[in-house]
């Protein structure tokens, strides 16, 4: 069931953190990789760890809020692999402050990163997935996304509204046979949150009822289920994985 034997999967922004552990987890669930970060040179590292899986990765540099940049990358992908079947959106950004100090430069770099990119993939990879009448898109939300947090504004925005956009696109093309989710990690073990003084990180630990920070695995083995037939019947939804602190 939670096999992707000859499929293909994109995931974006997968040069480190969660996009690099969701693409080696697809990959051992028998998935070739198309790897998008910036840079192609960025995913060098994850190619070689799918490779060793036995598995086809190749790379790609695609700056996900640029339209030009997008449309030509899932172009060369198509060319390369024949088609899409997963698509991961998981590119982001944070540029946090509190409200009286967000810039709009602030604001526009996180939206436009965050939902604008999620759209942007979204729309160019849907056109082969409708033709072939599969495929399945998993957006990387957050918590934040659904319960805001202070000195987030942009970002819980972002967030918000990729959970809006994955149930609508789960409703426009569930039709072809396309489905749409969206996982909404808490806080996730990653540089990020190993950056953060020992206090702040065991204050966050008491909001979790499992007491723990997530690992990155645990978010991609929500996204396998979600892009894998296990999940046949799911579709427009969003999946919390933060260890209970939202229910
Ligand atoms: N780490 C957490 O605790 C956590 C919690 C909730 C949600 N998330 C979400 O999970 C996703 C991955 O987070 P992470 O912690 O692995 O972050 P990260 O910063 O380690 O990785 C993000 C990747 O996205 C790439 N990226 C940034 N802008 C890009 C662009 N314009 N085009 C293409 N690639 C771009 C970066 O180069 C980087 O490789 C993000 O969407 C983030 O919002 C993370």
């Amino acid at each position: 069931m939670f096999e992707l034997n000859d499929k293909v999967a994109l995931v974006t922004g997968s040069a480190r953190g969660l996009g690099q552990a969701i693409a080696i987890k697809l990959a051992e669930a028998g998935a070739d990789l198309a790897l998008c970060d910036l840079k192609a040179e960025w995913v060098e590292e994850t190619a070689e760890k799918v490779k060793a899986l036995g598995q086809r990765a190749e790379c790609y540099g695609v700056n996900v809020a640029d339209g030009e940049s997008v449309a030509t990358g899932i172009k060369a992908i198509e060319k390369d692999f024949g088609k899409i079947d997963v698509l991961v959106n998981n590119a982001g950004i944070t540029k946090d402050g509190l409200m009286m100090r967000m810039s709009e430069d602030d604001w526009d770099a996180v939206l436009n990163v965050n939902l604008k990119g999620t759209f942007l993939c979204t729309k160019a990879a849907m056109r082969g997935m409708m033709k072939q009448r599969s495929g399945t898109i998993v957006n990387i939300a957050s918590v934040i996304g659904l319960m805001g947090n202070a000195g987030q504004a942009n970002y819980a925005a972002s967030k918000g509204g990729v959970i809006a956009f994955s149930k609508t696109v789960a409703k426009e093309l569930s039709s072809r046979n396309v489905r749409c989710n969206a996982v909404a990690p808490g806080f996730i073990r990653t540089a990020m949150t190993d950056a953060l003084d020992e206090d702040v990180q065991n204050k966050m630990k008491e909001l979790i009822p499992l007491s723990r920070f997530g690992e990155p695995e645990d978010v991609a083995n929500v996204v396998l289920f979600l892009a894998s037939d296990a999940s046949a019947y799911v579709t427009g939804q969003v999946i919390s994985t933060c260890g209970g602190m939202v229910m």
